[in-house]
């Protein structure tokens, strides 16, 4: 018996080089990294995995032509208008984590719209990242905190718990991520849910993301329950 993760988070990368590869525009990458996450959600369910968060735009990717931010903005429409009947009907919760400015409005019209048509499914959470970068989330949080220490009149000098931050982070209430995947051969993070990765396996892949299949999340997962989690403590 396989030990699963609760919490996978995944950092789709190689969507430009898979393109690229196969002489395409970089927006056809992404349309096919659109098509990985579809069949990685019918995996997940499949496996009965609750919570999955997705790195979809992060705050650095504002720095890409604006021919390609739309392209992802529009993917990302498409993506809500032709699977939001199915993500709902399977039980799936959307839930979005970023910052709200700067999202097309239109784009933000819709993944509002599948929050809240979604909010009371409990069969998994799909967590879209976007405008999405983990410095800003853990600076947000603490200037949460504090704004409402000051409205509620309690005093500052006691510094602010873990607790009073989880809670103004924007996965809350996802349980911390127990394994992130990132594709395409980098090893770094890349500003992803710093705060919640503090004790994830981080299980590296070569293969590009718009390649990413049900076997390679098996061998993701076989990694993962090989792993010796300790938390620090002794085994
Ligand atoms: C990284 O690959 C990928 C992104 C920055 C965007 C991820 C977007 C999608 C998977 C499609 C959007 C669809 C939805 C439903 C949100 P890269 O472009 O950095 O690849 P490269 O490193 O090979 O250039």
């Amino acid at each position: 018996m396989l030990q699963l993760p609760q919490h996978i988070a995944i950092i789709m990368d190689g969507n430009g080089r898979w393109a690229t590869q196969k002489g395409l525009p970089r927006s056809e990458g992404h349309k096919a990294g659109a098509n990985s996450i579809d069949r990685l959600m019918e995996t997940a369910l499949e496996l009965s995995i609750p919570y999955i968060s997705l790195y979809a735009f992060s705050t650095e990717n504002w720095k890409r032509p604006i021919s390609e931010i739309q392209s992802i903005f529009q993917l990302l429409n498409e993506f809500i208008d032709s699977q939001l009947n199915k993500i709902h009907s399977n039980g799936i919760k959307i839930q979005h984590s970023g910052r709200v400015q700067r999202i097309p409005f239109m784009s933000f019209k819709k993944i509002y719209k599948a929050v809240q048509l979604t909010k009371n499914n409990t069969k998994m959470t799909l967590n879209f990242c976007l405008n999405y970068g983990g410095k800003e989330e853990i600076l947000n949080a603490c200037n949460k905190v504090i704004k409402k220490k000051i409205k509620n009149n309690d005093k500052l000098d006691k510094g602010i718990t873990q607790e009073e931050l989880e809670k103004e982070l924007y996965t809350y209430p996802l349980p911390p991520v127990d394994l992130l995947i990132r594709t395409a051969g980098e090893q770094r993070i890349s500003n992803f849910l710093l705060w919640q990765i503090a004790y994830a396996e981080i299980y590296f892949t070569n293969t590009l993301w718009p390649d990413f299949h049900k076997q390679d999340l098996f061998q993701a997962l076989e990694w993962y329950s090989n792993r010796v989690r300790k938390f620090g403590g002794l085994k």
